[in-house]
């Protein structure tokens, strides 16, 4: 696979916005406690990746828009992240201190406000999307796909399976993969399916965007795994080797280390093979995956 010397100025040329408008989007009115305000803004505002929106906007060009209309419904898709972070690192869950390099919010604000912040950033992510996404056809497409992608057959049941799993003595290789495919997967395929529904894309332009986000997210999800266990914890902005600690069902802890760096590559393999359906639109997208491959944090 070669090096991807290009995903930093690729990326670079949609941060800014994202950035801009998720600020836009934390300004509360003064009927939102301030506690809670707070407790938003420290997480959505906090320095991720942005990989789920810039996977919106670029799905969005890839499918011939121009990438701005699909910003609402790149921060919608940001904020369900964020909330989905917030609560994965509650004492309940996987009880971790540390996410983007701070405090986690329940350690900062307390369990009841992280909690809270995170209902309030999941239904905000639909108030956007009701409200910012045009036309209105599209805007409850993409209210069904997020909360599809997002929900009990999506993210959540894939976060309750991977709490199951920490105790489940002879879960192996198809329950893990179901396990990633829904708890990451799911929402990096919803993320690049808004991108197409806001860009008007056909069925065919959607089905490649559905391949290229399944083998996507599966990698990503191998490669979170692998850092956990091989990463560097500064780098990454948060703990390291607590999937062992926690008994997790992971793919070094199933397969060892190099078995699955090679299925990281052999699915990010795949996905640049859909992305060339989109031919010379398809840049972004490929780059994006194989920095996916060689990513530090
Ligand atoms: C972390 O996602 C949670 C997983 C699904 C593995 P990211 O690695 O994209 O985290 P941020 O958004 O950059 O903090
Ligand atoms: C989390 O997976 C997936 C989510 C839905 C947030 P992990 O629990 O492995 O994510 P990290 O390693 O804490 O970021
Ligand atoms: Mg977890
Ligand atoms: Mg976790
Ligand atoms: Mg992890």
């Amino acid at each position: 696979m070669p090096a991807s010397p290009h995903f930093a100025d690729v990326s670079s040329g949609y941060l800014p916005s994202i950035e801009a408008k998720l600020q836009e989007y934390c300004q509360f009115d003064l009927h939102c406690p301030e506690v809670l305000g707070a407790a938003i803004r420290h997480s959505l505002l906090a320095p991720g990746k942005r990989l789920r929106p810039l996977l919106t906007l670029m799905a969005a060009e890839a499918c011939g828009s121009d990438p701005g209309v699909a910003l609402p419904a790149a921060c919608a898709v940001e904020m369900v992240h964020a909330y989905s972070l917030v609560h994965d690192d509650l004492p309940a869950m996987d009880d971790d201190d540390l996410r983007r390099g701070r405090p986690t919010c329940h350690k900062v604000y307390g369990e009841a406000n992280a909690i809270l912040a995170g209902d309030a950033l999941l239904t905000l992510a639909f108030e956007v999307l009701a409200r910012d996404v045009s036309p209105p056809k599209a805007a409850v497409r993409c209210c069904q796909l997020l909360a599809r992608g997002a929900g009990a057959s999506g993210m959540v049941g894939g976060q309750v399976d991977d709490l199951e799993a920490e105790t489940q003595e002879n879960w192996g290789a198809s329950e893990l993969e179901n396990i990633h495919r829904r708890k990451t997967g799911a929402m990096l395929e919803v993320s690049l399916l808004l991108g197409g529904t806001v860009a008007d894309a056909d069925e065919k332009e959607l089905a490649a965007l559905g391949r290229y986000g399944r083998s996507l997210g599966l990698a990503f999800q191998v490669v979170d795994d692998l850092l956990d266990h091989l990463g560097d914890e500064a780098a990454l902005g948060k703990r390291t080797g607590k999937d062992t600690e926690r008994g997790k069902l992971t793919y070094p802890g199933l397969l060892g280390v190099e078995a699955s760096q090679q299925k990281a590559s052999d699915l990010v393999a795949e996905a640049i093979e859909a992305a060339k359906e989109f031919g010379g639109r398809a840049e972004a997208l490929v780059s994006l995956a194989q920095f996916v491959l060689q990513r530090k944090r």
